[in-house]
């Protein structure tokens, strides 16, 4: 039986009716419309499903939404202010870091996390940060070189 939650998503309050093991990024895509958190292996294994809650990053997909009340959660769609791309976001354009881009929204969330916890990461630091993030595209490095740039901005 569905169950009425409320989640803050991107500073919007949303009160949704969702089924109880209804996972967050079920939610955040097939609920609220934020395509932005993509589907890969729906098991924790890949990444791109990465979102934040607090200052966390996580897995959406391993989840539940009724867990996620009571706390901020940031998607993609919530960086960046007044029409402009968030820093880690402008990097990743400037750098070439994004082919097909499936990888892309939850490598930057991640991203965002590993520069606020290690503002001038090294590149082992950096590959670390990003190993729970599979790309199948870009060979990693320019990934690497666009947290490099980042930081240094
Ligand atoms: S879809 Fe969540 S880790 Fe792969
Ligand atoms: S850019 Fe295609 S999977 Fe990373």
């Amino acid at each position: 039986m569905k169950q009425l939650i409320s989640l803050e998503v991107n500073g919007d309050r949303h009160e949704i009716a969702v089924e109880p093991d209804a996972t967050l990024l079920e939610v955040l895509r097939d609920h609220l419309g934020l395509l932005g958190t993509k589907q890969g292996c729906d098991s924790g294994g890949c990444g791109c499903c990465t979102v934040h809650i607090g200052d966390r990053a996580v897995y959406s997909c391993m989840k539940y939404a009724l867990s996620a009340q009571h706390q901020k959660i940031t998607t993609i769609e919530g960086l960046g202010a007044d029409g402009k791309l968030d820093a880690v976001q402008d990097a990743f354009v400037r750098e070439g870091a994004v082919q097909c881009g499936y990888c892309t929204c939850g490598m930057i969330m991640t991203a965002k996390q590993l520069l606020h916890d290690d503002p001038h990461p090294d590149e082992d630091a950096i590959r670390h940060g990003i190993a729970g993030n599979l790309c199948r595209c870009t060979g990693y490095h320019k990934i690497v070189e666009a947290i490099r740039t980042a930081a240094r901005d």
